[in-house]
Order: C-alpha cells, then sequence, then structure tokens
C-alpha cells in the first residue's frame, strides 16, 4: 500500500491513534493534513516528525458545525484537492446513570455527540462536496468496540460509536457511485493517552486479561487498518467494519 502525493487529512491527529496514522501515511509518500483542537505542543511535534514534505497543520475545533467547512475548505485550498479523510478525532466522558446529576448527564450526551458524531457526520458532507469535484476519494471512521459489546460507565460514547457506524455503512451505498469508499475501523483498548488517562491500575490489569494476547492495542496496529481501507484495493471492503481488538471482543 504506497500513497504517493495522495492528500490526507486526519482528524485528532495530534496524538495517539491519529499521530500513528499521520506517520503511518506520510512514510508511503503522502501529504498529509493534521487537524486538531488546542494541543499545539502535541501538534508541533507530531509536525516535525512527519517524513516527507508538505504536510500541514489545521488547528480547528471540530465540534464546531462551522469549522467543519472551514477545514475541509483550508485542506483543498492549501492541497488542491481531498482524496482520503479520516475522521479519528473522539472523545468520551464518564456519566455513570446511578451516580451522576440529571446536568452531567445531559452534558455528557452533548459532547460526546457534538465531537464522536455529528463533526464526522458534517466533515464527510463537506468531503463528499469536494471528492465529487475530482472523482472520488475514501473516508474512513474510527469507531470502537465499544459500539458492539456495551460500555456501562460511559453510554454516550458507546452510543455515539454505534451511530457512527450505522452512518458509515449508509454512507458506503449512497457514495459508492461516485467514487467514494467509506469504511470503519473498530479498536479495542489501544495505547494512547485517552487509555492511559481513563485508567487505574486495577482496571489496566483487569483490560489486559480480555485478550488472549494479555495487551492493548498499538496505536500503529490501527494506523494499519486505516491505511487498508484508506487504499484502492480496499474499494469493494467499502461498508465494512474492521476490528482490531485482539479477540476481546468477538461479534457474529
Ligand atoms: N485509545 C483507545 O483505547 C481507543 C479505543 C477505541 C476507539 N478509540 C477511538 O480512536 C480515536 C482516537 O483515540 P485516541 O485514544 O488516539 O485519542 P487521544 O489520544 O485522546 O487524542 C484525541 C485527539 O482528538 C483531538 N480532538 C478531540 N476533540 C477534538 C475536536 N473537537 N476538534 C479537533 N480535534 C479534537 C485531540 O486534539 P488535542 O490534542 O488538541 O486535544 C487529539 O488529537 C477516537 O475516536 C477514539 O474514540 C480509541
Amino acid at each position: 500500500m504506497d500513497f504517493p502525493n495522495k492528500t490526507i487529512l486526519i482528524t485528532g491527529a495530534s496524538r495517539g491513534i491519529g499521530k500513528a496514522t499521520a506517520m503511518a501515511f506520510a512514510e508511503k509518500g503522502a501529504k498529509v493534513g493534521l487537524n486538531y483542537r488546542s494541543n499545539d505542543e502535541a501538534a508541533e511535534i507530531t509536525f516535525k516528525e512527519l517524513p516527507g514534505e508538505g504536510h500541514q497543520l489545521f488547528k480547528r475545533d471540530i465540534s464546531q458545525k462551522s469549522e467543519t467547512e472551514a477545514l475541509i475548505n483550508d485542506f483543498v485550498k492549501e492541497f488542491g484537492r481531498l482524496d482520503v479523510l479520516v475522521n479519528n478525532a473522539g472523545i468520551s466522558i464518564f456519566h455513570e446513570i446511578d451516580s451522576v446529576d440529571f446536568e452531567h448527564w445531559t452534558h455528557a450526551w452533548e459532547k460526546t455527540f457534538e465531537t464522536n458524531l455529528f463533526a464526522a457526520a458534517n466533515l464527510c458532507y463537506w468531503a463528499a462536496q469536494a471528492m465529487m469535484k475530482t472523482g472520488g476519494g475514501h473516508i474512513v471512521n474510527v469507531s470502537s468496540r465499544g459500539a458492539f459489546r456495551g460500555e456501562p460507565t460511559k453510554p454516550a460514547y458507546g452510543a455515539s460509536k454505534a451511530a457512527l457506524n450505522a452512518m458509515s455503512q449508509s454512507l458506503a451505498k449512497k457514495l459508492a457511485p461516485h467514487n467514494i469508499y467509506v469504511g470503519v475501523v473498530a479498536p479495542g483498548f489501544t495505547e494512547t493517552e485517552m487509555a492511559a488517562k481513563t485508567l487505574t491500575p486495577e482496571e489496566r490489569e483487569n483490560l489486559l486479561r480480555e485478550s488472549p494476547f494479555k495487551r492493548m492495542a498499538q496505536p500503529e496496529e490501527v494506523a494499519h487498518a486505516i491505511l487498508f481501507l484508506a487504499s484502492d484495493e480496499a474499494a469493494y471492503s467499502s461498508g465494512t467494519i474492521i476490528d482490531v481488538n485482539g479477540a476481546s471482543y468477538l461479534r457474529s
């Protein structure tokens, strides 16, 4: 899989899975646009580490509706076309139904859906407009194992990712005649800041036991699946959801 001079926009690319994905595309010859929200320091570090030339940083809060159109416009102005969109940015907020007040409950639902679903949907909209003008492209959405197995401590997170899966499959059908291919990667726990921040040492131990591999995924392993779905060879895999969870949760 090579991406010589392909233009790739990755949301949430300052760190974690987004960073590993940016590195992997850049190593394969792509020009990468790195979107992030606020962490300038992490974004600058990632930007400087990218191999090759012609990459660009795009600081925009994609949970704001107007920012999604602006992001795609800025990207196309800079690179001339958009070949691949990776909707990777995501947040998760604890809100257990038996212990939070209603204000916290509704805040968690609204914030989670704004970033994990509405931002991805809005970026799909603007990306599709751009890709239809240039003959096609690929969209890869980063979901989660939580969409399938339930997230009792973060129900909005699980629901947002299940909705992301459903939206991706609807768009895969609708956009195929336009040569736009839509796929999903659903990681299990992956060794990133998001995972580290939300885990106590005991939880971490329990979690490692979930997979017969007795470890978490590395961000590079998730990136590999994203690159596959973004490749021309994966066109007929449009609509698929690839699990990267170390056989910790097997759905039929
Ligand atoms: N890590 C896991 O165990 C795991 C498991 C399953 C699925 N996933 C999914 O994989 C994706 C990446 O997760 P990760 O663990 O790599 O995340 P992470 O390390 O927490 O990084 C999150 C990234 O998203 C960006 N971001 C968050 N909100 C944003 C917004 N409103 N606008 C623009 N950028 C925004 C952050 O930017 P700043 O740096 O500026 O804050 C950062 O670049 C997420 O969709 C997550 O749900 C992760």
